[in-house]
């Protein structure tokens, strides 16, 4: 049997640079091993776990599915679906539930994070997200799993729950694993913290045209362009990064030169850095405009995808209602 590779993307808005670089291509990357089988979903219901726009949600799930689309994900090669079209997900988030203690979940850094942000949202859906994630990728009993680091708490849980339902009731889930693509962390345009849709300033849009990208990349900030040391952290080294990430290693490495000899100018480097952002980015663009108007074949897509999906979920559930003993 092939080995499996699940992953999903929140319903939360367009996606950016760092859910391009750090998740999707990733899965892009996996979709064409032939001894894999990819299986990606929008995950709807976890979008339901900080505030969100009930107007907006199913448009947001839908523009989930046709970034996917435009980016290269190809439903002959990969299952594409919906999490809440498998109700099977949440009947075995309840069965692993029962293994998991409360304290497991009350202490993980992912959690408090959230809470902080959202101080007035605490509920239980967002305590249990991180079971629910384990749900929807071992239903699958997916051992490969390609996300940003910052997902790493809850893949962690995931073996946990693994582990705990293979010892206690011989179940033989695999632990699963990150997968890990050289944009693993997409630093914030803005020099601190993470890119991020929640912090304004800090991302770049996969709907961004050239102009708005130089705009973004204008506030990014730098220093005099020259000095002993090229800076490891701060804003001139994620624009290093991102040269990095879309001119190569080796225009990188001659801005690296640069800076400890006769300087960098910053406007020439961003001015470059946004053509090359842009040339990567108008080929999804052009993809998904023409998506747009496919309506019945995107239809299609999520009714097969949610049909073969439900196939290996509903076995999965079964398998597991055995051992535990309600069957
Ligand atoms: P956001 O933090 O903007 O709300 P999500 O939490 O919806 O993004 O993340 C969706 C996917 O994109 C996850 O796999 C996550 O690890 C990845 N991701 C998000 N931000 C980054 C980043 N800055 N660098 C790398 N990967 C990221
Ligand atoms: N937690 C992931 C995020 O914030 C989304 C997600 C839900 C997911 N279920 C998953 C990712 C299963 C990988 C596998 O982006």
């Amino acid at each position: 049997m092939k080995k499996r590779v699940l992953s999903g993307i929140r319903a939360t808005g367009r996606l950016h640079l760092g859910n391009y670089l750090g998740a999707v291509k990733g899965m892009l990357e996996l979709q064409d091993r032939s001894d894999l089988e990819t299986l990606y979903m929008v995950a709807d219901l976890h979008t339901l776990t900080t505030p969100y726009n009930k107007s907006e949600l199913l448009d947001n799930i839908r523009n989930v599915v046709l970034d996917y689309l435009a980016i290269g994900l190809d439903p002959e090669k990969s299952t594409i679906f919906i999490q809440s079209h498998i109700p099977e997900h949440t009947e075995l988030f309840y069965l692993f539930s029962t293994v998991v203690s409360l304290a497991r979940m009350q202490h993980l850094p992912t959690y408090k994070d959230k809470i902080k942000q959202y101080p007035n949202a605490s509920t239980v859906a967002l305590l249990n997200y991180p079971i629910l994630m384990a749900a929807d990728i071992l239903i699958y009993k997916a051992s490969l799993v390609p996300v940003g680091i910052d997902q790493e708490p809850h893949l962690e849980v995931a073996r946990e729950i693994a582990r705990k339902m293979n010892d206690t009731y011989g179940t033989k889930f695999p632990e699963p694993v990150r997968f890990a693509t050289n944009g693993e962390y997409i630093p914030s345009l803005s020099g601190e913290g993470k890119m991020s849709k929640s912090i304004e300033g800090s991302y770049i849009n996969l709907t961004d045209d050239l102009k708005t990208i130089q705009k973004r990349l204008a506030g990014a900030p730098t220093d005099s362009g020259k000095g002993e040391v090229v800076p490891t952290t701060g804003g001139v080294a994620n624009l290093l990064k991102f040269v990095e990430l879309f001119e190569g290693i080796d225009k990188r490495k001659n801005y690296e030169l640069s800076y400890m000899n006769n300087g960098i100018k910053y406007g020439e480097l961003k001015t470059e850095l946004a053509e090359a952002i842009y040339k990567e980015l108008r080929s999804i663009q052009e993809k998904r405009k023409e998506l747009e108007h496919k309506t019945s074949y995107v239809d299609e897509v999520i009714k097969s995808g949610a049909e073969k999906a439900r196939k290996i979920a509903s076995e999965t559930v079964l398998e597991v209602k055995e051992k535990i003993g309600l069957l």
